[in-house]
Order: structure tokens, then sequence, then C-alpha cells
């Protein structure tokens, strides 16, 4: 098999749209044996699947997928095309993509896993320059978009802040992106105001992507929560259509929940529940956007018990502190916060919390709470983790390289940790 047994897999169970305990039915095998089959390679209890399971498997995907041809004639064409603007290859907002599209995306995420977990190394980005333009403060979105340019073999050129940037000398944004066009391959930038990278973007033919405009987009982060969100259904045998997702904190300027709530729309019948304190409600533009897609019940509250009976995903924020025009708002009042008390009253074993991360850990702020940080339905690290193969991925299709990846694949050369962190909780390396 040329693609790895857990791509092959997970790939077929996404174009099949079946959780595991139905796929595994499907097939005619045990939920357990499955299990192992998808388990990374090298792990401990890792096992390969027998042949004919593999056979049997491409046999019903390509059923299906002759089912699905003439639906996706009109699509053809390399995913850079089908997500590009006015012809030019950038990431500026999730409205580029379809069902389709994002699923093809996370399959080039999935072939990318073995060089994030470091058991595979790859060189087919070797030579091209990425300039990291970062006006607003971040640490994993500008770490992870430089690391996941380097492990395919790029190098990495930073600015961060307006201080050290010529923007503080009176520069424009057309002339700064102009310059750098002619010094790297490909640009990420994150900039404190909404619409400004479609600026950026306006002004060169190289790919540009939006680290987060302001209070706009974070289209990244929403595909590296979706893919979160899809991989931790996926082993807990739940499917995304028909879940109820709760989105909690300042859903007014979050830029990553504007993002998510419109990736997540393309799913179908989903249930939203928009919890935010007065003043801090989701803007009605993205509303109606959500609206548009028909087949999804939205609640607002301001009640966080309220919102979150029932739900499939937590998602908390940050107060967005840096972004008030007038609100009058220190942090969250202390019945807000995500802990592991309401969590355990409103919602059961297998429901994941998510949140974008930084939150805020200083007193008064009543972000996510720490007591649950050695619970297992905490996702926030394997959500961080998988920033890197998405923002992998996302390269990969805008420098049109993702179809050389598979073959440029090399061992490693020096030994990595068996987890990551100290803390990993014991899903943590199961897909
Ligand atoms: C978020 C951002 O910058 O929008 N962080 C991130 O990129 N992961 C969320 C935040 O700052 O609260």
């Amino acid at each position: 098999m040329s693609v790895s047994q857990q791509v092959f897999l997970r790939d077929a169970m996404r174009r099949l749209n079946l959780t595991r305990d139905v796929f595994a039915a499907r097939i005619g095998v045990k939920r357990r044996a499955l299990d192992t089959w998808l388990l990374p390679e090298g792990s401990q209890e890792a096992r390969n699947m027998p042949e004919v399971v593999g056979r049997f498997v491409t046999e019903i995907v390509e059923n299906e997928s002759l089912l699905q041809k003439y639906a996706q004639s009109a699509q053809s064409g390399p995913l850079r095309q089908r997500i590009a603007v006015d012809g030019k290859h950038q990431l500026l907002s999730v409205d580029q993509f379809s069902r389709e599209s994002v699923e093809e995306l996370f399959r080039i995420a999935d072939l990318m896993q073995p060089i994030a977990r470091r058991q595979k190394v790859s060189r087919v980005l070797e030579g091209a320059v990425l300039g990291n333009l970062f006006f607003e403060a971040s640490t994993r979105t500008r770490v992870s978009f430089g690391a996941a340019f380097c492990r395919l073999g790029g190098s990495v050129c930073d600015t961060t802040g307006f201080t050290f940037s010529s923007m503080a000398k009176g520069e424009s944004i057309y002339d700064t992106s102009r310059v750098l066009s002619g010094y790297v391959d490909a640009m990420v930038i994150r900039h404190p105001d909404q619409g400004s990278v479609a600026e950026f973007a306006r002004a060169t033919n190289i790919p540009v992507v939006n680290g987060g405009d302001g209070p706009g987009e974070h289209p990244s982060q929403a595909l590296l929560d979706l893919y979160t969100i899809l991989t931790e259904f996926s082993r807990l045998g739940k499917l995304l259509d028909g879940a109820h997702i709760a989105l909690v904190g300042d859903l007014k300027y979050g830029r990553t929940v504007h993002s998510l709530i419109k990736l997540l729309a393309l799913y179908r019948g989903l249930k939203f529940t928009l919890v935010a304190p007065k003043g801090l409600e989701m803007p009605d533009y993205i509303l109606e956007q959500v609206g548009r897609h028909g087949g999804h019940v939205i609640e607002q509250t301001h009640s966080l018990e309220e919102g979150l009976v029932g739900a499939d995903v937590i998602y908390a924020t940050r107060v967005q502190k840096e972004r008030f025009s007038g609100e009058d708002l220190e942090g969250y009042s202390a019945d807000f916060q995500v802990n592991k008390a309401i969590v355990d009253q409103c919602c059961g074993p297998d429901v994941i919390v998510m949140h974008p991360l930084p939150r805020d850990s200083r007193e008064g702020a009543n972000d996510l709470s720490v007591d649950l940080n050695d619970d297992p339905r905490l996702a926030i690290f394997r959500q961080t983790d998988n920033g890197i193969p998405v923002r992998m991925a996302i390269f990969a299709v805008l420098l049109g390289v993702e179809g050389l990846v598979q073959h440029s694949l090399r061992d490693v050369t020096w030994s990595p940790p068996s987890h990551i962190g100290p803390d990993d909780s014991i899903f943590h390396g199961i897909d």
C-alpha cells in the first residue's frame, strides 16, 4: 500500500461518512481490531491490517466514489485551484472551502502526521522561504506556521510587532507586501485590522495566509479545530452531522469562533449554542451566513449552564479585551467559567473541551479552568499539536507540492520522546 494504513483507513471512513463502529461493522471486523490498525506506526499496540481487508475497503470506497463522481465533476482540478481567490493561491477566509475541499485538505494533513509526530522527515519545500509577519501578539500561530514550513524543508524569516517594522515609519501595506514578495515565497500575516490581510494579498502574487486579521477571521485555526473535532469524534464513534457544539465566551471579537462556526456550517443538522456575556454576542452577519446553509439550529444564551447541557463539543474562548471599543468588562464573571464541575454537571463522559489558546490564567479572568488539566476530555493540547499537520497541508497545497510528500519521506535520525508532554492524557498519541 503506497499510503500508510492509518491514512488509508481514515480517508475511507471520511469518504463513506461512517463512525468507527459502523465502519468496523461494514467491513466485518471487530472495533478493537480497527482501533489497533489506526494507531500511529511504531506505537506498542499498533497492528498491521490484513491485506484482504485493505482490498475490501478499496472496493467499497471505489464503488462509493463512482456514485460521487458525477456530483464532483464540476469541481475537478487540483485543490489549490478550487480554493483560489481570483486565481491566486491564498488562504484568507474559510469561505474558500466546501465540505469536499476541506476533507481533501485533511487527507493531506493525515499524510503529514508521521512528519508532525517526528517519525519521518521531508524536504519538499527545500529552498523555499516563508515570511512570517506578525504585527500582533502570537506564540503558537507564529511558531507553528514556522515549524510547519521548516518540517517540509523550507526556511523562515520572521518579523514581529509594528515597532521593529517599517510600518512604524508610515509604510503602506501595499509597499510592505510588494517588497516582501521579492524576498520570500509565501507570507503568513497577522494584523490588528479586519480586512488588512486581504489588502496584503492584493499587492502580491505569492501565496498569502491570513494568520488573524483583527476581529475578522483566523482560517487556519478553524481548520485545525475542525480537524481536531473530526479526529476526536472518529475515536469516540460520533459523526459531526447532527452534533451539538457550544461556543463560549467573547463571540463578538473572537476571530477563531467566527471562522469555526462558518466552517462547521458546511456539515448537516448541527445544533449551536452560543454562550456569550451581554454585549459580546456573535455578530449578525456571521449568524446570517450560517443560517443560509439551512438545517442548523442556533440558540443564544447568557447562561453557561443552559448552553452546555448535552453538548458534544465545548469550545471556550478568551475575552479579547485588546479589541474592546467601550465595552466595560474586566474578565468573565465566575459563573462564566468552564470548569470540571460544570462540565460534569452538564455533559457526558465523551464531551470534548477545546480552546484556541492562550487561556488567560490571571486572577479574575475566569477563562477555561486548569482543574480540567488531567481530564482526558480536555483536548486543548491535542488541538495545538494538530496545528502542525494542518498548517503543513495548507503550505503543501498553496505551493503545489502535496503530491510529492508521500515519496519524499525518510526516517528521522534522532530519537523524539514517546510522550510529547509529561502530563499528556491516556488518549494522546491515539489518532
Ligand atoms: C487566538 C487568536 O489570536 O485569535 N489565538 C490563536 O491564534 N490560537 C485566540 C486569542 O487570542 O484569544
